[in-house]
């Protein structure tokens, strides 16, 4: 064999096997993974006690507004800017997060939250 084809070969078939695991570790898989993993922690030690373990609005019943289901079509039909609004400013029986939260964490906790099953 023509030692100018197995270097071919051998270079397609190192460019082959580097294109999937680099797309896997593109920019936007693993960064959006890493950020709803901090934000599952922020959420149960913060959030959970109202909206339950789960979002489902079930951690704890108050006089006046409920915690809302963040698992409902009505939350998750809301936009970003909407939720991060939200967990910004507070709602009658629920506190204001800006300035215990970072905006980063704050973000965070609307990855983990866009990741929670219906
Ligand atoms: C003391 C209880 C309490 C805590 C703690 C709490 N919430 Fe809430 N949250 C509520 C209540 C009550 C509502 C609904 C208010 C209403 O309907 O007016 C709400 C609403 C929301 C909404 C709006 C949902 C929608 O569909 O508009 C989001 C998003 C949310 N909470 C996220 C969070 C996050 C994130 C945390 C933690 C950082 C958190 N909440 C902590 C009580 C709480």
């Amino acid at each position: 064999m023509n030692m100018g084809f197995v270097n071919v070969l051998i270079l397609a078939i190192a460019f082959a096997a580097a294109l999937p695991m680099q797309s896997e570790a593109g920019e936007n898989a693993s960064p959006k993974a890493a950020r709803s993993a901090k934000g599952k922690t922020l959420f149960i030690k913060y959030c959970a006690g109202c909206h339950g373990a789960e979002g489902n609005g079930d951690g704890y019943k108050l006089l006046g507004p409920n915690p809302a289901n963040l698992t409902a079509p009505a939350t998750k039909n809301k936009s970003d800017s909407d939720l991060l609004a939200t967990i910004h400013e507070g709602k009658p029986n629920m506190p204001s997060w800006k300035g215990r939260l970072t905006d980063r964490d704050i973000q965070n906790v609307l990855a983990y939250i866009r990741t929670l099953p219906q």
